[in-house]
This record gives C-alpha cells, sequence and structure tokens, in this order.
C-alpha cells in the first residue's frame, strides 16, 4: 500500500489518493471555509456562529497560520444542505470543550479551520481534501453524513491522518473496513437503530410495524438494526421503504401505505430537515394519534420547535438527552446554554466529546504527534470518557458502548422517559 512507503511525503500521498477515488467537479471547490480566527460580530445568543469559539469562555483565538505548538483541527460539518442544524450543533459542541479547557491539550493550542460537508459524497470528498491538501490540517473531527464518510475513508486511512467522526454512523468504518485512524465518539447505525426494539415489542405492539428511512447507508443501516432487536423479541415487520434522501418533499406515498396495510405502529429514522419535514407530514396525514411513530433522532433541541404540536407523543431513543439527571449533563447544558444560548443536543455532545478524546490522547503523548502510531495509539487506549451523556468506552474497533436513553416530546419539550440500557454495536 502507498501508505506504508517511508519514502513517500504524506501530502503527496492525499493528492494522489483524491485521485483514486475520483477527482471531484472542481466547481464546488469553492465550498465554504471558515477559519477560527476571528471573533463574530453578532451575539453567540443571538445568532451562534458555528465557526466561532464561544466569547466568553475565554477561548485563545487561534491565528490560523500554524505554530510551533499549535494543533490544526479541520472540522468537516454541513454548513449547508439538510444536516446543517447538525454541523453547527458540533462546532459549538467542539468549541465548548476546548474553550473550557484550553490546558488540557498536552501543551498543544488548537487551532480550528470549518470546512462544508455539504450534503453529497462529492462535496465532501471535495471538502475533506482541502483540509488534507490545502489547510494542512494535522487531524479532522465531524462528518454527519455516512454517505460522506464511507467515501473519505481512504483518504484518512492511507494518507495517516486521525479521523474522530463525530457523527456517521456508517457500520463498515468500525467494522470491515476500520482503520487505525479513525475514531468515533457517535454511535453505529445499527447500534442507534437497535436501541428501541425490545421497547417496541414489550410496549408498543409485537407486529404489524412499518420501518422506513432515506435509500443511502444511514437509513439502510439503521433499520436493520432495529429490525434485529425487534425480530429477536419476536417482533414482525410488515414493510420497509426507502424514500430517496434530501429530495424527497413529499411522503404522502408512504404515508398513504401506512395507512393501506394498517400498520400498528412506525419506526423511522429521520434527521435535520427531513425529520422535521417527515414529523409534520405524519401528523398533517391524520397519522399522529392513530399510530404511534418512534424511531431516532427524529426530535431535536435544534428543530422541535419547527416541528410544533407534530412532534407531541413522538418516542425517540438516542444516546443523550438533554435533562438526563447527572452533574457532568447538568454543567455541560449550563455552560453551553452561556456561551451560546440555545440548548445543547446529541450531536453537541458526539463533538464536545471528539474534544475530550483528543484531548487525552495529547496528554498521553504530552502533546507529541510526531510519532503517529504512539499517538492514535494513546487515544486508542483511553478507557473511559466522562461525557454529559454519561460514560463510556470505546470498543476494540474505536466505536462507543454506551447507554441509550428513550426520550417523548411531552409539551413542545423532548423529555428523558427511560434508560434503555447499554447498547454495543450489533453488528461488528
Ligand atoms: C448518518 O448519515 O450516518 C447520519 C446522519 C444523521 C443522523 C445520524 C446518522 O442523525
Amino acid at each position: 500500500m502507498q501508505g506504508n512507503e517511508p519514502s513517500l511525503n504524506r501530502r503527496m500521498f492525499l493528492r494522489g489518493a483524491a485521485g483514486v477515488l475520483g477527482a471531484v467537479a472542481a466547481p464546488g471547490l469553492l465550498a465554504a471555509c471558515t477559519r477560527n480566527d476571528a471573533q463574530s460580530e453578532a451575539s453567540p445568543a443571538a445568532d451562534p456562529d458555528p465557526g466561532t469559539a464561544p466569547e466568553n469562555l475565554d477561548f485563545e483565538a487561534p491565528d490560523g497560520g500554524g505554530s510551533a505548538d499549535g494543533l490544526r483541527v479541520g472540522l468537516l460539518v454541513p454548513t449547508s444542505g439538510v444536516y446543517t442544524t447538525l454541523g453547527s450543533a458540533m462546532v459549538q459542541g467542539f468549541n465548548l470543550f476546548v474553550g473550557e479547557n484550553l490546558d488540557a491539550f498536552g501543551g498543544r493550542r488548537i487551532e480550528t479551520v470549518t470546512v462544508d460537508e455539504g450534503e453529497t459524497p462529492e462535496s465532501g470528498v471535495e471538502a475533506a481534501q482541502r483540509l488534507l491538501n490545502e489547510e494542512q490540517v494535522d487531524l479532522v473531527v465531524g462528518i454527519v453524513s455516512s454517505g460522506v464518510a464511507l467515501n473519505v475513508r481512504d483518504l484518512f486511512d492511507q494518507g495517516q491522518v486521525p479521523l474522530i467522526i463525530a457523527n456517521a454512523g456508517a457500520g463498515a468504518l468500525t467494522g470491515q473496513a476500520r482503520s487505525p485512524y479513525l475514531f468515533r465518539t457517535s454511535f453505529s447505525n445499527a447500534q442507534e437503530g437497535y436501541a428501541l426494539g425490545q421497547y417496541m415489542y414489550d410496549n408498543v405492539t409485537e407486529q404489524g410495524v412499518y420501518l422506513i428511512g432515506p435509500d443511502y447507508a444511514a437509513g439502510i443501516e439503521h433499520l436493520v438494526g432495529f429490525r434485529k432487536a425487534y425480530e429477536e423479541a419476536g417482533g414482525v415487520v410488515l414493510r420497509e421503504s426507502h424514500p430517496a434522501f434530501a429530495t424527497t418533499e413529499d411522503y404522502t406515498p408512504f404515508l398513504d401505505e401506512i395507512k393501506e396495510i394498517d400498520a400498528e405502529a412506525v419506526w423511522a429514522f429521520f434527521s435535520g430537515a427531513e425529520a422535521v419535514r417527515f414529523v409534520q407530514q405524519y401528523a398533517e396525514a391524520g397519522l399522529q394519534d392513530d399510530v404511534p411513530l418512534l424511531g431516532t433522532p427524529l426530535t431535536d433541541e435544534n428543530w422541535i420547535e419547527a416541528q410544533g404540536d407534530a412532534a407531541e407523543g413522538v418516542r425517540s431513543s438516542l444516546h443523550y438527552a438533554l435533562d438526563l439527571d447527572l452533574d457532568r449533563n447538568r454543567q455541560f447544558v449550563s455552560a453551553y446554554q452561556a456561551a451560546y444560548g440555545v440548548m445543547p443536543s446529541s450531536f453537541s455532545v458526539q463533538a464536545y466529546d471528539a474534544a475530550q478524546l483528543l484531548a487525552l490522547g495529547l496528554q498521553a503523548t504530552e502533546g507529541d504527534t510526531s510519532n503517529m502510531e504512539a499517538f492514535i495509539e494513546a487515544m486508542a487506549s483511553i478507557e473511559e470518557i466522562d461525557s454529559p451523556r454519561g460514560a463510556f468506552t470505546l470498543d476494540g474497533n474505536r466505536n462507543p458502548v454506551q447507554s441509550f436513553y428513550l426520550r417523548t416530546v411531552e409539551d413542545g419539550e423532548i423529555v428523558y422517559t427511560e434508560d434503555l440500557g447499554v447498547v454495543a454495536d450489533p453488528l461488528n
């Protein structure tokens, strides 16, 4: 493999690997790129700028030019498209931990540069190439979409650059296509889907479930995970549907199908703007009171307001709940709210914990990343991450083993309902 050739310069290789993946159309090279070297003029409370550290946290603004003790971190998140709100929560979460813990990075000063992942594998690959080749970052944190993560995997593995995935759940990345350079502080898609299977069987219905999620890796794998747990419990799935990702505006054909086959419950994976659309149309179709809607994430602090009454009663499982009864969580929520004037969500937590993982790795090597093998081994050896979601560990594939929680929307708020237990990736 080229990545093992000691004589090959890392940057030269990255250019080569980009070619192997197939060059992506040039115009998109103008993807948004925000260097975190300027403070926003707007108040973070009124208009949180995802590329900017909170002003009231005494965050040392990086100079963006690199320095002996600076570590350049690329934040690869969507700042456009259906997953934009997830991206801004992630940048805020990452910046919060850095701003609160400037001395926790083994003497290194964290400099960030944010690049737009966009919505498609093409936009994501282009953004990753830009971070690695032009911005010359030392490592990358982020990635919302499984479609993007799967397509940039080789750039990091072969280029020997660490990637801490703070959302995208594609199973292969911590399964058959795992790499020593890949870490995940979020979940695998099947793991997130698996969490509600037994609950559905015990508390909602033993048969007649309709499954739905968009037609790309995340939509497919979440359903595989749910189906596995539900069928293992003895449940019967009626049908599974996969509307086109990001382009489906009207879910009527699928909602009609739910009525036609007399489904007893629906389990769905939709996120960001797609979750807003689906939940609203579910209520408009008259299904809200008749056919219980469960799934993940479906509701989120970033978009619950946009969903309005349509979200009432929706049950979801995630590894985080805003009102989780833990001191660590209470501290986190109040610091986040003070910094940004908005509530955090699971996406903020995932990136906050990516910063924690980075800090723990750097502490172990006393800030030294010149021996990359030693640095990634140090991150892989971290025993536990003290997260607002509750402490969690990484499995041998570097995917979290963690508790999942049932959350129910009551009076416009997503309320912790019960602990669904610790769930590991059920497939790897
Ligand atoms: C994914 O593409 O892996 C993905 C996207 C949004 C989510 C979860 C997973 O909320």
